[in-house]
């Protein structure tokens, strides 16, 4: 789903939304629901493609542990509703190169995060990594990297977030939730100096907001 360059967003006082951001947003970009409805429809997409196997998701933290959340909750949802017996397991990963609104040289794995579970003779059939955004594609990249040294079955990557760039990833997710113009965007688990994680719509922050939670 394509949001093209000149979409303006909703008007913030449309929505309900946490009153400690009052006067922090510029708009609602993308809103609660539609993300929602736009999860179901990734998670109809991967059951028809893979959901005859055990999948095991990896979620990519912290900005992604709501996408993860709600697209496996809606896998589970939809195929018990087709009875379809499918296992989801879950596993985290985090990467950090993030600061203020600007993307930084290194990017680091933090955690020790054990995926030798993907390897050997319980080995899950299907790795799903579920980041929720793509821009430069380097966090991707550095993630397959990673994953793929463990040897899984087969990886297929969930993006909710792709952003149009003059030099776009070379690698695109295989389930992209929305493709959107290069603008920062926080809510949804997404974050500004780890703050806006708890708004549900994905907004726009506005130039106060920006001052106001700057390192
Ligand atoms: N918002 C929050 N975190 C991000 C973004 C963004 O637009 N792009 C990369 N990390
Ligand atoms: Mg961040």
């Amino acid at each position: 789903m394509q949001i093209n360059d000149d979409w303006p967003g909703y008007c913030v006082e449309l929505f309900n939304y946490p009153e400690h951001y009052q006067g922090d947003l510029e708009c609602v970009y993308i809103p609660h629901g539609v993300i929602m409805n736009r999860i179901e429809c990734l998670a109809r997409d991967i059951i028809e493609d893979i959901g005859h196997d055990d999948m095991m998701v990896l979620c990519v933290l912290k900005g992604g542990y709501k996408f993860c959340c709600d697209l496996v909750e809606s896998i589970k949802a939809q195929s018990r509703s087709t009875n379809r017996s499918l296992t989801t397991r879950v596993e985290f990963i985090r990467f950090k190169s993030y600061m203020n609104d600007q993307s930084t040289e290194d990017l680091q794995i933090i955690g020790p995060e054990d995926l030798s579970v993907l390897k050997g003779k319980d080995k899950v059939e299907i790795l799903i990594s579920s980041q929720a955004i793509v821009d430069t594609g380097k966090t991707m990249r550095a993630l397959l990297q990673h994953v793929n040294s463990f040897q899984p079955k087969l990886v297929k990557v969930a993006g909710l977030l792709v952003k149009r760039l003059p030099q776009r990833a070379a690698t695109l997710p295989d389930y992209v939730g929305f493709v959107i113009p290069n603008r920062f965007v926080v809510g949804y688990a997404l974050d500004y100096n780890e703050y806006f994680r708890d708004l549900n719509h994905i907004c726009v922050i506005s130039e106060m907001g920006k001052q106001k939670y700057k390192m």
